[in-house]
């Protein structure tokens, strides 16, 4: 009986940090780590803002990315979480907050 009981501890002990380990999983996936500019971006890019970051990231004219070289935004960078808005939600707006650039050698 006694021997029971131990096993049936370990087996929850078990279950449960298998539990935990998945929980840290998904947050990490869920918050992710803002990509550095690369270094080529600091030629004034940054003094300028959040419509000039959007001339290349952004959905425009043409297409999306508009610079068809550049990255494209996540989609939840945007109002309504939609390319289609066109417009970024006002917490991303401030680009340079989250992505720093990297720096120079
Ligand atoms: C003249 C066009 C242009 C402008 C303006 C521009 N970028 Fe970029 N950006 C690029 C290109 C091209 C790349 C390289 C493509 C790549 O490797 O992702 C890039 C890469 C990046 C990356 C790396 C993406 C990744 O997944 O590694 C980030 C972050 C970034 N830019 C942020 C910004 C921010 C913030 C601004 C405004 C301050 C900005 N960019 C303005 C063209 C531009
Ligand atoms: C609140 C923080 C935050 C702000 C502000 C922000 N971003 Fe991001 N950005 C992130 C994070 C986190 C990721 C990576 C995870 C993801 O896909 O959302 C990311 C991803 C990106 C990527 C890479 C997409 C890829 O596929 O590699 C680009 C390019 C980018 N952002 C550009 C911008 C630009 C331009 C602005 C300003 C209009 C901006 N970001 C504002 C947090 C931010």
């Amino acid at each position: 009986m006694k021997n029971k009981l131990i096993t049936l501890l370990a087996v929850f002990v078990f279950a449960f940090s298998f539990v935990a380990l998945v929980g840290c999983t998904t947050e990490a996936e869920v918050t992710g780590m803002p990509p550095l500019a690369p270094a080529d971006h600091n030629d004034g890019r940054f003094d300028q803002g959040a419509v000039m970051c959007y001339s290349c990231h952004g959905n425009g004219p043409n297409g999306n990315p508009n610079d068809a070289e550049a990255r494209m935004l996540p989609e939840d960078h945007y109002v309504d979480a939609s390319y289609d808005s066109k417009e970024i939600f006002p917490a991303r707006a401030q680009c340079n907050t989250c992505h720093l650039l990297t720096p120079s050698e």
